[in-house]
């Protein structure tokens, strides 16, 4: 229904917890607007995923997925999915280190671990129960966007800095609207 500002690294709100969603809210006009929000939001701007807090709203909502990311052109799709309410699981201890951009840190992209599988459960759209077990791209993205509903942006956890930097020097090929990064 609209597109909304984007909050960029610094803003105070993005260090913040945020607040679950009490299920008997979900279909409540106000939560199912932010929803809308968010993914037309997150539409705009190409991103692989956005969370609440993203747009100013210090609730435990994220929306994720694409067929073709022009972003990630190299990643598998993921799909459509709106998770309230996350918790997120790790299966193994196995960690893997991948690139990753955010759309309130434009123009950087960063190198960051990442539990390989993880199980996720929450609620979706409908306040149905969603409940995966999912590896490799898919679960970066849940991880990296659950991450914001506990006031961590990925630079936060990047490791090593030599994999930290301009996505124009980092990946010249890849032509996006670098603002929007
Ligand atoms: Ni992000």
């Amino acid at each position: 229904m609209s597109v909304r500002h984007i909050l960029k690294m610094g803003e105070p709100l993005l260090f913040n917890i945020a607040q679950s969603v009490p299920s008997e809210e979900i279909h409540s006009p106000t939560v199912q607007s932010l929803i809308q929000d968010m993914l037309d939001t997150m539409h705009a701007a190409n991103g692989a995923g956005l969370a609440a807090p993203q747009i100013g709203v210090s609730q435990q909502i994220v929306v994720f997925g694409f067929e073709k990311n022009q972003r990630y052109p190299e990643e598998l799709p993921v799909p459509q999915t709106i998770l309230i309410n996350p918790i997120i699981t790790p299966l193994g201890d196995l960690q893997e280190s991948g690139w990753e951009g955010c759309l309130s840190v434009p123009g950087l992209r960063g190198q960051v671990p990442r539990y390989l599988k993880i199980r996720y459960q929450g609620l979706n759209q409908y306040g149905d129960i969603i409940d995966r077990v999912v590896e490799g791209f898919h679960a970066r993205v849940v991880q990296h966007e659950c991450d914001h509903l506990i006031g961590i942006l990925y630079p936060m956890r990047v490791k090593d800095f030599t994999q930290f930097g301009f996505t124009e020097v980092l990946f010249p090929d890849l032509h996006i609207n670098d603002q929007q990064d």
